[in-house]
């Protein structure tokens, strides 16, 4: 008989139908007469009872079937007297798959930390937490695609292997093949590339924009959605040294139509969330954070505010508080900041504008004081930044002028550069932050436990 997925098997299998279900057992009690078992397949966070009559059952087999086994159970669908579930599964024939010795199995029925949970993320899969935030994370990169797609971008595969800085902050991971116990060298013993596979020095991208960028200036709007890499020593519980992000670019967009399409995508994101992932969000709710439904649907609901970065540095000047770091016009905001503007000032999502040129990418649009350009960053509660993005420069010689001034590597960048020679335009783009927003939607406080296998600083397990 085929496998039935528990999730289907709870919202349409009739009472009294015949069926086969496979998964691993989360609980097992019962008397002599009688075991119940709890079995989950993954489908979803709800589990099926299964009842075995214990005395049809070999002895041993009954024995092995302890939490973390893995089963399959055939038997027939009846209505259940028991709290908490309306149908449970009559066992008839059960076949073990694979014991979990209950001896040595780390996740016994107590709760864990998740740092504990972290040190075996190989098994964290199976908890009913990291369940719901893996099934939510696949149903928003489903959402994301859907989005885009039913506005007509096209998703562009930019390259994991750059020859480029994005950012220009020089956080990159070299890619090469040399031996590095004997790494060739040129005239003035600096590292000759020309003999590294590619012929060239290359690292892992940073960022897709750039890339995304050509896109845009063909074929209108594009969106990138991939893996990213920073070697940042930022040991913080947003910051990861491989994280996920969409990058969508757009012609003939200027920064308010980036900041409306920014705040339109991230609203959709949240009440797709909400509409699809009900069942793994309330368990959120209950479990983890106490104002999540209340904090989604309050975003959702509610308009951003949109200030310059001059207007909130004023406002963190004024206010009463003392900083970590100083506040004064010119400097970067930390998360101390933004948070503060987010939840304390104004109690909702900000979209800040127009920062100093000083603190932001080259490819920034400069504005006419000299002094900013339209850089946008979306402060989200919580978190802090969660996109950050901008009009570009498009007028070719302000942008060449810029590369100089920073300091940047001319002939790395020609290919980018002559899209603004030929047939320039206008243009905008952002990134979100996958596991940003993961972190916001499923209100898990450590960017850690919203990616399957995260790669932080001293840390590249499994
Ligand atoms: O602000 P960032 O550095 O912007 C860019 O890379 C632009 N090229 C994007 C664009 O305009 N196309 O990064 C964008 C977002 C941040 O707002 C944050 O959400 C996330 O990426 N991010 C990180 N997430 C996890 N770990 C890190 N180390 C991150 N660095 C940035
Ligand atoms: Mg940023």
């Amino acid at each position: 008989m085929k496998r039935i997925k528990i999730k289907e098997l709870l919202s349409s299998s009739p009472v009294g139908s015949d069926v086969t279900v496979k998964g691993w057992v989360r609980t097992k009690r019962g008397n002599k007469n009688i075991a119940f078992i709890a079995l989950n397949d993954g489908s979803t966070i709800n589990n099926i009872q299964v009842v075995v009559d214990i005395p049809d059952f070999d002895e041993n087999l009954l024995k092995d079937i302890s939490i973390g086994a893995c089963i399959c159970v055939k038997g027939k669908l009846v209505e259940s007297h028991g709290q908490g579930q309306a149908v449970e599964l009559n066992a008839k024939e059960i076949f073990l798959y694979g014991k979990a010795d209950a001896d040595t199995y780390p996740l016994q029925k107590k709760g864990h930390s998740m740092e504990f949970m972290r040190e075996i993320a190989h098994l964290r899969f199976r908890t009913n937490t990291f369940g719901a935030v893996f099934r939510i994370r696949h149903a928003m990169a489903f959402a994301i695609h859907k989005y885009f797609n039913d506005k007509g971008f096209f998703y562009l595969h930019t390259p994991i292997i750059t020859g480029s800085d994005t950012e220009g902050a020089g956080e990159m991971f070299h890619v090469t093949t040399m031996d590095l116990n004997n790494i060739p060298k040129g005239e003035n013993k600096t590292v000759d590339y020309s003999t590294d596979f590619f012929g060239k020095e290359t690292n892992l991208t940073v960022s897709g924009q750039l890339e995304g960028e050509l896109g845009a200036m063909a074929l209108g709007d594009i969106y990138t959605f991939g893996p990213t890499f920073r070697a940042e020593n930022s040991n913080t519980p947003r910051h990861l040294a491989e994280f996920w992000m969409i990058e969508p670019e757009m012609a003939f967009y200027d920064i308010r139509d980036n900041m409306d399409l920014a705040e339109d995508f991230l609203k959709y994101l949240i009440r797709y969330a909400l509409d699809n992932c009900k069942e793994d969000l309330e368990f959120l709710n209950s479990m983890i954070d106490k104002n999540l439904l209340e904090r989604l649907n309050f975003v959702i609901s509610n308009e951003f505010v949109r200030l310059s970065y001059t207007e909130a540095v004023d406002i963190l000047t004024a206010a009463d508080r003392k900083w970590d770091y100083p506040v004064g016009w010119g400097r970067d905001l930390q998360a101390e900041h933004e948070r503060y503007l987010v939840e304390q000032h104004f109690k909702r999502p900000v979209i800040l504008t127009d920062y100093p040129k000083e603190i932001k990418a080259f490819y920034m649009k400069q504005n006419d004081d000299g002094k900013t350009v339209k850089a946008m960053d979306v402060l989200f509660p919580g978190i802090g930044e969660i996109i950050g993005g901008s009009q570009r420069e498009e007028i070719y010689e302000k942008l060449l002028a810029r590369i100089r001034e920073m300091k940047l590597k001319e002939q790395d960048y020609w290919w980018y550069l002559e899209t603004r020679k030929y047939g320039t335009a206008p243009h905008s783009g952002f990134g979100l932050g996958f596991e940003r927003l993961i972190l916001f939607i499923t209100g898990m406080s450590n960017i850690r436990d919203v990616i399957p296998f995260p790669r932080t600083p001293k840390n590249a397990e499994f």
